[in-house]
């Protein structure tokens, strides 16, 4: 099966995680997006989407899905997203599409997330795909700086203005064995909006699409 077809069962796959009647948060990228193609099919059984981009919310809209504002939205019983690194632990990198700092958000209000992933984005240790790092742009050289002194190589995401209007830092080198350690650090560096490390509010379901079929992996 071709990377996409992997997608595409995950998506399918996905759908059975969507709570009828209720509000779904939607996140960002491929994978995402073929959710969102078959979330359009039963459209007429939720209240309608939160999603975590512009572009996600203009898809959603597309196919006649209603999209609320999180803040006006009390619940959110699952949210799914994709990533662009997830261990076995359910902890995850994000951010490849810049959409991390809304994408945490949603998360952060939902009460399940279900990640959906083709089996390239399953790692022993999250590190090798650069962290994004979503900074307001009058602190990207101080937090440059302080990433560098972690041990990471921060290269600004050229070009890219995410959609609260700041810029991206894409950050190689780190060493990652404590996810949940190195996102708190990151944290903490003043001028950082959010760190694509998902591993304190990690996943809860892990939809892996694999050769022989879609893996489900759930949070310990
Ligand atoms: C978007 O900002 C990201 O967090 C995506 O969820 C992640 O990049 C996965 O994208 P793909 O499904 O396109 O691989």
């Amino acid at each position: 099966m071709t990377q996409d077809e992997l997608k595409a069962a995950v998506a399918r796959e996905a759908v059975k995680h969507v709570v009828p009647d209720a509000i779904i948060g939607v996140g960002t990228g491929s994978t995402a997006n073929l959710f969102i193609d078959e979330l359009a099919k039963m459209r007429d059984r939720i209240q309608g989407a939160v999603a975590s981009s512009v572009r996600s919310a203009e898809r959603l809209a597309g196919h006649g899905i209603r999209v609320l504002d999180l803040n006006d939205v009390d619940d959110i019983p699952v949210y799914v997203d994709g990533a662009d690194e997830v261990t076995a632990g359910l902890a995850m990198i994000k951010g490849g599409g810049g959409a991390l700092t809304r994408e945490k958000i949603v998360a952060a209000v939902a009460r399940r997330f279900v990640c959906i992933a083709d089996e390239s984005k399953l790692v022993d240790r999250l590190g090798r795909f650069p962290l994004p790092v979503e900074v307001i742009p009058m602190a990207r050289a101080h937090v440059s700086r302080a990433l560098v002194a972690m041990g990471g190589r921060p290269v600004l995401r050229a070009g890219f203005v995410t959609d609260n209007g700041n810029q991206i830092l894409d950050v190689s080198g780190l060493v990652i064995s404590d996810p949940a350690a190195v996102e708190t650090e990151i944290n903490q560096i003043t001028g950082v909006v959010t760190v694509g490390l998902f591993a304190r509010r990690g996943a809860d379901v892990l939809l892996l699409g694999t050769s022989g079929g879609v893996r489900t992996l759930r949070a310990a």
